[in-house]
């Protein structure tokens, strides 16, 4: 499996550990940034993994930012994203089952490393369901304008 993960500079402590849990289970992991905790605009982070993602060069993208709310409204505005906060291990599995979600979110000053790296491990094991979640993520994107 590949992931690409990306955050501001309020994810960025939070990203630092996520990429390192990654890479040490053996998932090949792209980061691409920030790589400071210096004040950079999470848009623009967004918008690297959605295009990782988009390009399918990744399976999954994981995005951080201090609440995890900024860098969700940013990635959501793409075409084919489906990012999804994980506040709780159950989120975490439907998001997956019921969304498709190929984007988590998560927020570096909101959330400790151990519930956020739980929640991930929660994320990549579970499938998609298919079945009538399809026509909703269909609706979605049909009144999103895509
Ligand atoms: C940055 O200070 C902060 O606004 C950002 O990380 C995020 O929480 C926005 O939603």
């Amino acid at each position: 499996m590949k992931i690409a993960i990306a955050s501001d500079h309020g994810g960025y402590e939070l990203k630092q550990k996520l990429a390192a849990y990654c890479s040490a289970q053996g998932i090949e992991t792209d980061d691409l940034g920030t790589n400071s905790s210096e004040s950079v605009d999470y848009p623009d982070f967004a918008e690297k993994v959605c295009r990782v993602v988009l390009d399918k060069k990744a399976d999954f993208g994981v995005l951080v930012c201090g609440t995890g709310i900024g860098i969700s409204i940013a990635a959501n505005r793409h075409k084919g994203i489906r990012a999804a906060l994980l506040y709780s291990l159950e989120t975490a599995k439907l998001a997956r089952q019921h969304n498709n979600a190929n984007i988590a979110v998560f927020g570096g000053r909101t959330m400790s490393f151990e519930d956020a790296a739980a929640r991930l491990d929660v994320f990549f094991k579970t499938p998609f369901e298919g079945g009538r979640h399809i026509r909703r993520i269909e609706k979605t994107d049909l009144y999103g304008g895509c």
